[in-house]
């Protein structure tokens, strides 16, 4: 009885992991992209310090004379336009991060949700 319980547990554990491997297969993007609860401190700053934006954008001399490092900054370039531009790649910017790869969609999506809402400090 008792290692029946134990069996039981084991595969309830593989059957939880199996189903969320298969909702990210299923919902590439969107699904399993929420815009809704993007904000700058779980959203925005870890896409730019995943994406190497602010290897560049730091410091006393940043890439550009852009500076992305702290809250301020990044709402100076959310607001003005070109942060949304630079990471979009839409003509009349410089494609962001420069030399690198697109960030996500999603990371995208969720940058472009918090500049709608008027780049709060959340
Ligand atoms: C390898 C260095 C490097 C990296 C990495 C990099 N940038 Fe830049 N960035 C630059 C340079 C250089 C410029 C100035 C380019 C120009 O004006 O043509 C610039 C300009 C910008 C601008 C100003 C655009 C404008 O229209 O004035 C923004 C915003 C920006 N970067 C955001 C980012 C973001 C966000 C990331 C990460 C996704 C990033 N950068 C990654 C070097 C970099």
């Amino acid at each position: 009885m008792k290692r029946a319980l134990i069996i039981l547990l084991a595969l309830s554990g593989t059957l939880a992991s199996c189903y969320y491997d298969i909702e990210e297969d299923i919902y590439p993007g969107n699904g399993a992209c929420d815009t809704n609860g993007a904000t700058y401190s779980s959203s925005v700053l870890p896409a730019l310090q995943s994406n190497g934006c602010l290897g560049c954008h730091s410091g006393s001399t940043p890439s550009g004379n852009i500076s992305l490092e702290g809250y301020n900054n990044v709402r100076t370039a959310a607001l003005n336009g070109t942060l949304y531009g630079a990471i979009s790649f839409s003509p009349g910017y410089p494609p962001m991060p420069q030399g690198g790869n697109k960030m996500s969609a999603c990371n995208i999506n969720r940058i472009k949700a918090w500049i709608d809402a008027g780049a709060p400090n959340n």
